[in-house]
């Protein structure tokens, strides 16, 4: 007989709670947020400002403490991959090295060679058009390009999961555009797991295999959305009739959760 493997989630987050500590005293960011990705599942994260967002995924990501519950990453027991790598809104570059030298240094800091490192590094400038930009400074880049060395970097990596927020958001729609074409590329060809926390609804569509929306403060799960869509995606996949369906379904309740969490405020 067959025994059924099990397959273990990539992500697994029980019962996560947050309290900071304030002035004001205690404060729930985040209340029972319970989660499971699968391996090479595109996971994005929407809801109203303040619920908590950035707070679980800091959290997941290990820089900030966990008050109650647990988050876990699977990785293969002989993995010697970083957990995770994350990207920020902010272009996250040292402004004192170059492109390559950002690209690279995860890598660096692993103890890989520097010719295996320049190889891995030039693989990946190459994938994003940054191969002439490799000896700049990051003062000698737009803002575009500085975000796609954020993201090469954490690639650079191989993370067992990628933990982005809201890495597109600083952007101006053009470019934001494109670099959402050539995320959607990359996905599709590494199948990284990834936690995407974006402001964008049409972002979280057009990227995510589910969307989970969040419940103003404390922050938890409202819902989650299967999205069903054909994959490979690209901006033409926004004109689809589903698309715009699973935006307007997602826009009712997320709306309605905005408008919640604003009246909380007065
Ligand atoms: N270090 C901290 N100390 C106290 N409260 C904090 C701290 N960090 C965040 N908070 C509070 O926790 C709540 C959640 O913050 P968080 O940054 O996680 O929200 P978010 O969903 O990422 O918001 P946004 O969409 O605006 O980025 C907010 O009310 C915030 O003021
Ligand atoms: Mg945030």
């Amino acid at each position: 007989m067959d025994t059924p493997t099990v397959v273990r989630p990539k992500i697994s987050a029980k019962h996560v709670g947050k309290i900071y500590d304030t002035a004001d005293g205690p404060f729930v960011a985040v209340q029972d947020f319970s989660l499971d990705v699968a391996e090479g599942e595109f996971v994005c994260i929407v809801g109203p400002s303040g619920c908590g967002k950035s707070t679980f995924l800091r959290m997941a990501a290990g820089l900030e403490s966990i008050s109650s519950g647990s988050i876990n990453i699977e990785a293969a027991p002989d993995s010697d991959k970083p957990a995770n790598s994350v990207v920020f809104q902010e272009y996250a570059v040292f402004p004192w090295k170059t492109v390559i030298e950002n690209v690279s240094f995860g890598l660096q800091m692993r103890g890989i060679s520097e010719k295996e490192r320049t190889q891995v590094a030039r693989y990946w400038l190459d994938r994003v058009g940054l191969t002439k930009f490799a000896n700049y400074y990051p003062h000698q880049i737009s803002g575009g390009m500085k975000q796609r060395v954020s993201i090469i970097r954490a690639l650079a990596n191989d993370p067992e999961v990628l933990l982005m927020d809201e890495p597109l958001g600083a952007l101006d729609a053009q470019t934001r555009v494109v670099l959402q074409e050539e995320l959607l590329r990359i996905w599709e060809e590494t199948r990284k797991t990834v936690l995407y926390i974006t402001h964008s609804l049409e972002e979280a569509v057009l990227l995510g295999d589910r969307v989970v929306l969040m419940s103003a403060q404390p922050g938890g799960i409202l819902d989650i959305y299967h999205i069903d869509l054909p994959r490979p995606r690209s901006f033409e996949t926004t004109t689809l009739a589903r698309f715009s369906e699973y935006r307007a379904l997602i826009w009712e309740k997320l709306s309605a959760e905005v408008t919640r969490a604003m009246e909380m405020q007065e």
